[in-house]
């Protein structure tokens, strides 16, 4: 089965609990929690206290991806105000093993993020410890950009590494999911498919996230 985590970063906020359970409701399965710091990527967006909304407003794995320069500061604060999942981005961190440990040992599932440009190889000495590899499809910063289509390959060869790694780690692909390249996606082996514009930039909530899961099925 593969998991809709609709991105609450294209969702309108004062909207949001209507918004959310709209999604919920239609099947989605996480919710995607974009961290923006204004440094490591050029937005800003949230901290703790929209993931204690959210706790508030539903019952699914909130999924929070941290775009933010020394995350081990954060990642306790993360976790107590509901995350079930905290992914990093690599290039945000030096001593990345000591930050996926910190992450599991406050009880949450550790993520590392890529970005678009960064090879995977970088991976290679994590795949024992990692829960979720997020593969950026676009450059990370902003919604509603469109998908860099390279970055199929990539997802192929980080799919392969997880198989050898004989774990069960998501693929988690973040960035243009749409309807449009849902079937590719899932095709070069994501499980996780992270959706915004597509989801909360419809006219019908239910229905973009109905629409997505079909196709992802369909494609398997
Ligand atoms: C981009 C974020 C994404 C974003 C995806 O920096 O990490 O999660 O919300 O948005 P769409 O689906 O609109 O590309
Ligand atoms: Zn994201």
């Amino acid at each position: 089965m593969i998991i809709l985590a609709p991105s609450i970063l294209a969702a309108d906020v004062s909207l949001l609990r209507e918004q959310v359970q709209l999604a919920e409701a239609a099947g989605a399965d996480w919710f995607h929690l974009d961290v923006m710091d204004g440094h490591f990527v050029p937005n800003i967006t949230f901290g703790p206290l929209m993931v204690e909304a959210m706790r508030k407003i539903t019952r699914l794995p909130l999924d929070v991806h941290l775009m933010i320069e020394n995350p081990d500061l954060y990642i306790r604060d993360f976790r107590a105000a509901g995350a079930d999942s905290i992914s990093v981005h690599l290039e945000a961190v030096t001593h990345l093993n000591r930050t996926v440990n910190l992450i599991k040992s406050v009880g949450a599932k550790a993520g590392v993020a890529l970005n678009p440009a960064t090879p995977v190889g970088f991976l290679e000495h994590l795949f024992d410890d990692l829960e979720i590899v997020l593969a950026m499809t676009v450059n990370p910063g902003f919604g509603g950009q469109r998908f860099i289509p390279n970055s199929l390959k990539k997802i192929e060869r980080i799919s392969e590494l997880i198989k050898l790694s004989g774990r069960a780690i998501f693929l988690e692909v973040d960035g243009g999911v749409d309807n449009k390249t849902t079937a590719a996606v899932v095709k070069a082996g994501a499980t996780v498919l992270v959706a915004g514009a597509a989801i909360f930039g419809a006219n019908d909530i239910a229905g973009a996230v109905k629409k997505i899961k079909t196709l992802a099925q369909n494609a398997l």
